[in-house]
């Protein structure tokens, strides 16, 4: 590469809303909504539901990759994926994940970290069968995260399976289906003027409480 690229310039003043305590609800899912709902609201976000999900790897680093965040609720966050796919097998060793969310429309950042457990088959049949045809085989056609020889050797085992399914029911297959991540805390940051951004953190207490914390910006 020739050329750096000095980005120093850039700048922005965050200044659209504020975070304060007299304003927040006990159990931080509540807010989870409220902000949900005025980022969606507001339209000026193409898929408010992206998520980053980060784990730590089989190899010892931490990666984060975007999935869609699919339902919540006040047990946590579900998304679905392959349970055998880089994220699956960092997840069976160590359940404890990350996730976070970026709403620059409304300057604003979610930040959860919690332990995500594979949701009931059931649920995922549910969620499989409400998919459109196309996702369901690609689905069961791509061995996510796996080397693959060539984009052609996808494309081929995909009509090849198009055809083996013609007119018949699609289920889900076992190693593909949903994770709900129960949140242990999540952090609400809120951009503000001059840097001090509003950031309240909830712990999640041993009676189920929720501790409310401000933290520096
Ligand atoms: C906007 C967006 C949405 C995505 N949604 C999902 C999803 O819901 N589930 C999924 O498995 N991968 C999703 N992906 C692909 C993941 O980012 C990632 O490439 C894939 O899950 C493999 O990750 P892994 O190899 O780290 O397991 C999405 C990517 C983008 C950019």
């Amino acid at each position: 590469m020739e050329n750096e690229k000095d980005l120093s310039d850039y700048r922005k003043v965050y200044n659209k809303k504020e975070l304060l305590e007299a304003n927040i609800p006990n159990n931080p899912m509540q807010l989870f909504q409220t902000w949900f709902y005025e980022v969606e609201k507001s339209g000026g976000i193409d898929e408010a539901n992206a998520m980053t999900v980060s784990t730590i790897g089989l190899d010892g680093f931490p990666k984060n990759r975007v999935v869609l965040l699919k339902k919540f609720n006040e047990n946590g966050f579900v998304f679905y994926t392959n349970y055998n796919s880089e994220k699956g097998k960092a997840i069976a060793a160590n359940p404890n994940v990350c996730l976070s969310f970026f709403w620059p429309n409304m300057e604003r950042q979610v930040i959860v970290k919690g332990k995500a457990v594979k949701i009931a088959a059931n649920l995922s049949d549910g969620y499989f069968e409400s998919r459109p045809r196309g996702s369901q085989l690609g689905a069961i056609v791509s061995h996510q995260s796996e080397v693959l020889a060539s984009r052609e050797a996808l494309e081929a085992k995909l009509k090849n399976l198009e055809k083996a399914y013609l007119g018949k029911e699609i289920t889900r297959p076992d190693y593909w289906g949903g994770y709900i991540v129960s949140p242990h805390a999540i952090e609400f940051w809120q951009g503000r003027p001059n840097r001090l951004h509003d950031r309240i953190r909830f712990i999640l207490q041993k009676n189920n409480d929720w501790l409310i914390q401000r933290l520096n910006p």
